[in-house]
């Protein structure tokens, strides 16, 4: 259904699917391996997150909680290689809250990562009920085109300003750490 609506949209969508990138096999995370001697999975992941101008975070609501794969492959990567663009949320579930409340976990997630999510969410109750497996929706498709249409309007909105600053703008006034995250304490 993201994936439509990007297309729609006129964007290039890569699909990322936590199934597909063999996570089981994977135990450190990508830039803990020596050069080059990361797995090649990690490695083809690595590089589309960096080229990526923004992210769409689709989770189902586990606990009250992100999709633990998806926080899984996540914590394979670096938050630089997600800094400075924007990420929109997008969760669902069986029942009747569509994940909002694993949502407001992701904000605090996806904000240390430095890819700050867009303010307008999308949440998809009863998933099993409204989208086929073909990700159509299955009663008032309008609405419901519109209603995601708003996330990723700002998403849009959003990677378009952060792409042009990362090209035209001052460089980033913070950078990745380069000895140890105890550069940011305070004094
Ligand atoms: C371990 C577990 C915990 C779940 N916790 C919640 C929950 O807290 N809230 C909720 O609305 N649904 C919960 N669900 C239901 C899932 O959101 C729902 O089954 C969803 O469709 C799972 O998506 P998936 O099949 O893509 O993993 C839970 C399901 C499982 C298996």
């Amino acid at each position: 259904m993201c994936q439509r609506l990007l297309a729609k949209r006129g964007h290039d969508v890569q699909l990322v699917d936590p199934l597909d990138v063999g996570m089981a096999d994977v135990f450190k995370p990508h830039f803990a391996y020596a050069e080059g001697r990361a797995p090649q999975a990690l490695s083809d992941l690595a590089m589309k997150i960096s080229a990526a101008d923004g992210y769409v975070m689709v989770s189902p609501e586990y606990n009250h909680s992100m999709s633990p794969a998806l926080a899984h492959l996540l914590n394979h990567f670096g938050a630089s290689r997600f800094a400075w663009k924007p990420s929109a949320i997008v969760t669902y579930s069986a029942g009747q809250w569509g994940g909002a409340r694993a949502a407001m976990g992701m904000r605090g997630f996806l904000s240390e990562l430095g890819c700050l999510p867009v303010s307008a969410m999308t949440h998809i109750p009863k998933a099993q009920e409204v989208l086929n497996d073909d990700g159509a929706w299955t009663l008032d498709a309008e609405k419901w085109d519109g209603y995601v249409g708003r996330t990723l309007g700002q998403l849009e909105w959003w990677a378009e300003a952060a792409q042009r600053q990362r090209v035209e703008g001052d460089t980033a006034p913070t950078g990745a750490f380069d000895r140890d995250p105890s550069q940011r304490n305070a004094p």
